[in-house]
């Protein structure tokens, strides 16, 4: 993982070299419309409110778990016994991007939904009330996490999430199998080269002409850089924004050139 201070670096540039107009001079209709209706719409949905409420009591629990460490995201905190207001500073997603995941899934309307890594579920929640008639499959590996998650979403009644509590590795293949074709993935655990690119390469298989991925912490580390440039050169990959803190990747054979961008969130 880079040190604070690169990561600092490696934003900056970003940020001074990033696209950064409404749309306008972009050479493709698609990210054009893209950026108008879906990056830089300003609305407050009503759901916002209801889920930063959930991440709200989620950021005043004092409570301990036990929680087993099973990706590299760990960074922040190494103990296994961790404060849940801890857990939920440091692992979910920020207000700004599980807001812009809402976006997504709203305007585009994947019917199938997966996320890999759940943590309290807060982005699941947006996933799921971005299209109500989608459902949404995340799996979380730690017990303790995956049970507050739960908690979550009985709380929210969000009917339309199915949590997998289970290792990635295990987890995925068996719920692929079930799902058949996937129309959106977010995935945001486990930021390690083979294992994201084992991912993208199932995840592929279960993919269709508008298949949406979308990949947390893309320049975390030298090797999610590297996963990344891999993803953005594999050949049924048509289309990739890059946000800096994510990377969403478009399926659509429409797009015949390969392009690839990168605009300032
Ligand atoms: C960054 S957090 C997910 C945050 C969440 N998607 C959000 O936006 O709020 C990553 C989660 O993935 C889980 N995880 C990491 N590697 C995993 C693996 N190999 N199998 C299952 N879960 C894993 C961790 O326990 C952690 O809760």
């Amino acid at each position: 993982m880079y040190s604070s201070f690169q990561i600092t670096k490696k934003y900056l540039r970003y940020y001074l070299t990033a696209f950064n107009a409404k749309g306008h001079g972009i050479h493709s209709p698609f990210v054009f419309d893209f950026i108008k209706n879906v990056l830089r719409d300003k609305k407050r949905y009503g759901p916002y409110h209801i889920i930063e409420a959930a991440r709200q009591q989620l950021l005043k629990r004092s409570a301990t778990i036990e929680v087993a460490d099973l990706g590299a995201g760990s960074g922040i905190i190494k103990t296994n016994k961790r404060v849940v207001a801890d857990i939920a500073s440091s692992s979910l997603k920020p207000v700004k991007y599980a807001q812009l995941l809402y976006r997504i899934v709203k305007y585009y309307q994947p019917q199938t939904i997966l996320e890999l890594g759940t943590s309290f579920g807060i982005t699941t929640c947006y996933l799921a009330t971005g299209n109500a008639n989608a459902k949404v499959y995340t799996i979380e590996g730690a017990a303790a996490i995956a049970g507050i998650a739960q908690e979550t979403f009985d709380g929210l009644q969000l009917k339309n999430i199915e949590l997998t509590e289970g290792n990635f590795d295990d987890a995925l293949p068996v719920l692929l199998a079930k799902i058949n074709t996937i129309g959106l993935a977010f995935i945001d655990g486990n930021h390690r080269a083979a294992p994201t690119l084992n991912y993208v390469q199932q995840l592929l298989q279960h993919s269709k002409v508008a298949t949406i991925l979308i990949f947390d912490d893309i320049h975390w580390s030298a090797e999610m850089e590297e996963a990344w440039t891999s993803i953005q050169q594999n050949p049924k990959v048509t289309l990739t924004i890059d946000l800096f803190f994510i990377g969403i990747v478009f399926l659509n054979p429409d797009f015949k050139i390969k392009q690839h961008f990168t605009i300032r969130f």
